[in-house]
């Protein structure tokens, strides 16, 4: 099986562009500070976390697979 993608957000880096939560809504949702956090793991199809990685315009957003 594969194992699971590990998304996770920066928000040193985040400036709320939101484009992420627009892209992959099942995972990306907006805290109160208007920035990015992770609301579930693997819960939109791959491409679309990969589109939200590269369309951040601040790069604030991490992918891997987990080990
Ligand atoms: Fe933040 Fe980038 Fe999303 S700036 S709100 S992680 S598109």
């Amino acid at each position: 099986m594969t194992p699971p993608l590990v998304v996770k957000v920066d928000r040193d880096v985040c400036v709320g562009n939101a484009m992420c939560v627009e892209l992959a809504p099942h995972t990306f949702g907006l805290n109160d500070e208007g920035q990015a956090h992770v609301i579930g793991s693997d819960a939109d199809p791959a491409t679309l976390i990969h589109e939200a990685v590269a369309n951040c315009p601040v790069g604030a957003i991490t992918v891997e697979r987990a080990e």
